[in-house]
C-alpha cells in the first residue's frame, strides 16, 4: 500500500473527483477511485466532505476546457476557507499543459496526465509529504510503453449493474480538429484474455451489461497484429454467460466493416443501437477533416446495417461550421441528416483546438454564422428524434431497470423505475423495486423527444 491516509489522521480522508467529458474520462475516474479507496481513501459523497479533490479534464472543445477551469477557479474559495484541503487535476488538459496550470491555479498540489493514473496512490502520498513544504507534484507520461499497466489497477464502478470495460485507447487518425491524438497518444489495444477476464469478473459480480470503450473500437487489435479483430472480440464476449447486452463505442465510420455488422446481426447480447459519428456530409469538408470516407459511403454502410438489422437505432456526432463550410456543405450535412433521420444526434459547434491542423485553417467561420447553422440542425433533428421515438409507441422493448426514480406514495405499493432498452432508449414506468437491475418488458405507451414512457407487461424472473 503506497498510502495510508488513516496513519497521518484518526479518520479516514474523503475523495471526491469531478470528471468532465467522455465515457474514457468517466471509466478513468473509476480506476483513479479504484486505487485511492484500495489506499486507505474512502469516497465523498459530497465535494464540501472532501479532503482531497481531483478534476479529471476534458479538452475536446473550448468550452469543456472552460468548465474544467471554472470549476477549478471555484475550489480556490474552498481552499481559502478549508486549508487542509489538497487539490489535484488531472486527465486531458493535464496531459497537454502539464505544469503551466500551476499559473493559473498556484493552489493546485498534484497535476497528473492520461497516463499516470495507475501511479496515482504513489503521487498523492508524495503530494502529501510535498505539501508540507508548499511545494507541488507534477507529473505527466507521454509513453505509450505504460499503457499494460493503467489497467492492472482495481475499478470502483459508478453503476451495479452496467459498467464500462476498455478495450483500446488512444487514436492514430489524426481528423485535422481532433485533440484526442495529442492528449491520449497512440492507438494501443489490450489484449483479448485480459479484456474476456475482466467482464467474466463483472459478470460473477452480477453485472449484466458491458460497454466496450475505444476511439475506434473497429480497429481494434490492428496496431498489434492481433488474430482477433472487433468483430471475433465481439463474438468471444457474447459467449461469456452472466452478461445479457454488449454495447460499444466510438465506431469510425472508415471502419465500420460488414464482418461488424453480421456480428452484430448474428449476436443475441450485442444491443442494436450504433453510434456511428459522421462529422460531415460535406466531401469536400469530410476530405478536409481527414475523415477517409464520403458521404455516399456512409449512406452504403447505414443501409448495410438497415437491411441486416432493421430496427437498428443509429446515433452519430456532428459539427457545424468546421472551416471553409459554406452553406452548400452545410445542406449537405443537413441532407445526410435528412437520409439517415437518426435516433439522436450530439451536434457541436466547431472549436478551434490546439495543436490541431484545423486551428490553422485560414477560412474559419464567422461565430454567428456557426450558432445560425447549428439551430437549424438541431430542429430539424429534433423532429425526426420525436418521430423515432413514436414509431415506438405500442411495441415491445426490453428494459434493463437502472434506478428507482419515485418512491411509493403517488404510485400506491409500486415505484417509478427507469431503464434502457436494447435501442438505448430511456424508458419510465411503474413496478416494484425489486425488478432494480433485472430485464424487463416494457410496452411503450407515451413517446417524447428524450424518452419513452411504458407499461410493464409482466414480471421476468
Ligand atoms: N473517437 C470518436 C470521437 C471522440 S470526440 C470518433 O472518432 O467518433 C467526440 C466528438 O466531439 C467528435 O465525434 C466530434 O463530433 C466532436 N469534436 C471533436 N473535436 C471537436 C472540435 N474541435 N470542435 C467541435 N467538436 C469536436
Ligand atoms: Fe478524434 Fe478522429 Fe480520433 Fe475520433 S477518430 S478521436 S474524432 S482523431
Ligand atoms: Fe475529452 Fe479527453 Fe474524452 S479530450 S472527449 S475526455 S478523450
Amino acid at each position: 500500500m503506497f498510502c495510508d491516509p488513516s496513519t497521518d489522521n484518526k479518520r479516514r480522508k474523503q475523495v471526491y473527483i469531478k470528471t468532465y467529458g467522455c465515457q474514457m474520462n468517466e471509466h478513468d475516474s473509476e480506476r483513479m477511485y479504484g486505487l485511492l479507496l484500495n489506499s486507505g481513501f474512502k469516497q465523498a459523497l459530497r465535494e464540501e466532505d472532501a479532503d482531497l479533490l481531483l478534476i479529471n479534464s476534458c479538452s475536446i472543445r473550448e468550452k469543456a476546457e472552460q468548465k474544467a477551469f471554472s470549476s477549478l477557479g471555484r475550489l480556490k474559495a474552498l481552499k481559502a476557507k478549508k486549508p487542509q484541503l489538497r487539490i489535484g487535476f488531472g486527465g486531458c488538459i493535464a496531459q497537454r499543459e502539464g505544469k503551466k496550470i500551476i499559473r493559473r491555479a498556484p493552489y493546485v498540489d498534484l497535476i497528473f496526465g492520461t497516463k499516470n493514473i495507475h501511479r496515482l496512490p504513489l503521487l498523492v502520498e508524495k503530494m502529501y509529504k510535498m505539501c508540507k513544504r508548499q511545494a507541488r507534484v507534477v507529473e505527466i507520461c507521454h509513453d505509450d510503453a505504460v499503457c499494460p499497466e493503467q489497467f492492472r489497477c482495481p475499478v470502483e464502478r459508478a453503476g451495479q449493474f452496467k459498467g464500462w470495460v476498455t478495450i483500446m485507447q488512444g487514436c492514430n487518425n489524426y481528423c485535422t480538429y481532433c485533440v484526442v491524438p495529442y492528449v491520449r497518444g497512440r492507438e494501443w489495444s489490450r489484449p483479448p484474455e485480459d479484456i474476456e477476464a475482466e467482464i467474466r469478473q463483472m459478470a460473477d459480480q452480477g453485472y449484466k451489461e458491458v460497454t466496450l470503450l475505444g476511439q475506434n473500437v473497429n480497429s481494434y487489435g490492428q496496431a498489434e497484429g492481433y488474430e482477433v479483430n472487433f468483430p471475433t472480440l465481439l463474438r468471444a464476449i457474447e459467449k461469456i454467460s452472466g452478461i445479457e447486452r454488449i454495447r460499444f463505442t466510438t465506431s469510425n465510420p472508415k471502419d465500420f466493416s460488414a464482418e461488424l455488422v453480421e456480428a452484430i446481426a448474428d449476436s443475441s447480447k450485442v444491443c442494436e443501437h450504433i453510434h456511428l459519428p459522421f462529422q460531415s456530409g460535406s466531401d469536400k469538408i469530410l476530405k478536409s477533416m481527414n475523415r477517409k470516407y464520403t458521404q455516399s459511403e456512409y449512406l452504403k454502410k447505414v443501409e448495410i446495417l438497415r437491411n441486416k438489422i432493421p430496427g437498428a437505432a443509429l446515433t452519430s456526432d456532428v459539427i457545424v461550421g468546421f472551416p471553409g463550410e459554406k452553406e452548400e456543405d452545410f445542406q449537405q450535412t443537413l441532407h445526410l441528416i435528412e437520409k439517415v433521420r437518426f435516433d439522436g444526434l450530439f451536434t457541436f459547434l466547431y472549436s478551434i483546438r490546439p495543436q490541431t491542423a484545423a486551428g490553422n485553417f485560414s477560412d474559419q467561420v464567422p461565430t454567428n454564422i456557426k450558432q445560425e447553422r447549428f439551430e437549424i440542425m438541431l430542429q430539424m433533428q429534433n423532429e425526426i428524434s420525436s418521430e423515432r421515438n413514436k414509431a415506438l409507441l405500442g411495441t415491445r422493448q426490453e428494459v434493463l431497470v437502472e434506478k428507482v426514480i419515485a418512491g411509493k406514495d403517488k404510485f400506491g405499493s409500486n415505484n417509478k423505475l427507469r431503464g434502457r432498452t436494447r435501442l438505448n432508449k430511456i424508458v419510465e414506468f411503474i413496478g416494484p423495486p425489486e425488478l432494480l437491475g433485472t430485464l424487463q418488458e416494457a410496452e411503450i405507451i407515451r413517446a417524447n423527444r428524450f424518452n419513452l414512457e411504458g407499461a410493464l407487461i409482466s414480471e421476468r424472473d
